[in-house]
């Protein structure tokens, strides 16, 4: 069967499907791969990578698409009217398509695949079981931003990060303090404390304070009966007054912090507010936000999607899109190794031919339009 590796062509986007490793991996499965010329790039990834590990290179779009029965890809293809190429009108009937769709967000996407049909996986949708934890894109993309989210701040914040005892003085060690403790924040802890900042971070679920403890960070949170997690591991939108006494919290403690690093989301709803006007205004010239939910509408309400914001009291705030694209070599191999992991289990080992098991669970989690119809349960009736 014929894979394609499509460049990506979304605003921001550097990151690759496949690498040259999950190539041969590919290729050693029974697969024949195309790659599309300057694919990698951005990615560091030269055609002529692309080639010795045994993959074609097509010149355009158009040669790319054409003959791909699975086409992988990191984001959505375009489709009429988002850029210089229809991308969707290229593939083919009946093929795969496998990438990360933001099918909610795009429901003309998701008819589309349909009616053109496409069977389309949405690999953001992979069920959090341990099986598939080597397919998880959110987690592996999630885990660099939250390292690089760390690196951006300390960019911006114009002094050191660890404390620092010189003949010359002592240089007190930075603040941070991490709000939202799931996959990207756990990283951001972690990368803080091996920068030599003293870190606390708060979350709703009561599970994270262990988790943050065991990294070196102090867990703050309210002190409540109220439970904030969802039988499924994630977040849950809280009581008014669990709000108001977590706004308090976070009042009194952000204006004694350097850096803030913002991850909270709630999934299917838009991320909450946890840094108000006032919580930025009492903050220290020169103290940085970074708010990695800032696409989800923001942690903070003065982030701005892809701008650094400069406060009047010199508060940096900084709303970077795509942020695992920043990491855009190890984000692409994670990514692509995701991908490598959700297809081999469905490759019969004698024939060497595609045998999806549409049962599993991996795929109908992730498994968008079939047969022409729109099949996923969270696409038919909300969430
Ligand atoms: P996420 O990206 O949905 O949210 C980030 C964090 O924000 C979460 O920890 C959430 O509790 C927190 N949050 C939400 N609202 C908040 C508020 N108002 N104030 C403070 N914090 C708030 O979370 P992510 O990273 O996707 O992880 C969610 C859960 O899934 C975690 O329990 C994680 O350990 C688990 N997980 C399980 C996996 C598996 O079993 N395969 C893989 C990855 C994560």
């Amino acid at each position: 069967m014929k894979i394609s590796v499509p460049k990506e062509r979304r605003e921001h986007e550097k990151r690759v499907a496949a690498t040259p490793d999950t190539i041969k991996k590919l290729i050693s499965l029974g697969f024949s791969i195309t790659v599309e010329k300057d694919a990698g790039i951005q990615s560091q990834i030269s055609d002529n990578q692309y080639i010795d590990a045994g993959a074609t290179i097509a010149t355009d779009a158009k040669s790319v698409y054409e003959n791909a029965e699975i086409i992988l890809k990191v984001q959505r293809p375009l489709m009429s009217g988002e850029g210089d190429i229809d991308e969707l009108s290229l593939i083919k009937d009946g093929a795969i398509l496998i990438a990360i769709l933001d099918p909610v967000k795009n429901p003309d996407h998701v008819k589309a695949y349909a009616d053109k049909n496409i069977s389309a996986f949405a690999m953001e949708f992979m069920p959090r079981i341990t099986r598939a934890q080597s397919m998880d894109v959110l987690s592996s993309q999630s885990n660099l931003a939250g390292f690089i989210s760390v690196i951006d701040a300390a960019h911006e914040y114009g002094r050191a990060i660890p404390m620092m005892m010189t003949a010359a003085g002592t240089v007190a060690p930075a603040k941070i303090m991490i709000m939202g403790v799931g996959v990207a924040g756990l990283q951001a802890i972690a990368t803080a404390k091996r920068l030599g900042a003293v870190v606390s971070a708060t979350d709703v679920r009561s599970a994270a304070k262990e988790q943050v403890e065991s990294l070196g960070g102090k867990f703050v949170m309210v002190e409540t009966d109220e439970e904030g997690e969802t039988a499924a591991g994630y977040a849950k939108e809280m009581s008014d007054d669990f709000k108001k006494r977590q706004a308090e919290l976070i009042a009194e403690t952000i204006k004694k912090q350097d850096i803030a690093i913002t991850t909270a989301l709630i999934p299917g709803r838009p991320a909450p507010i946890l840094i108000t006007d006032e919580m930025v205004a009492s903050m220290k010239p020169g103290s940085v936000i970074v708010d990695l939910a800032v696409e989800a509408g923001g942690n903070c309400t003065l982030s701005r999607p892809g701008e650094i914001v400069v406060t009047n009291n010199g508060v940096i705030i900084i709303g970077h899109l795509n942020v695992p694209s920043r990491v855009a070599t190890d984000a692409s191999a994670l990514y692509s190794k995701n991908l490598l992991n959700f297809i081999t289990p469905q490759v019969d080992s004698e024939t060497n031919q595609l045998n999806i098991d549409w049962e599993d669970e991996v795929i109908t989690g992730t498994l968008l339009t079939k047969d022409k119809e729109i099949i996923h349960e969270r696409l038919k009736g909300g969430n």
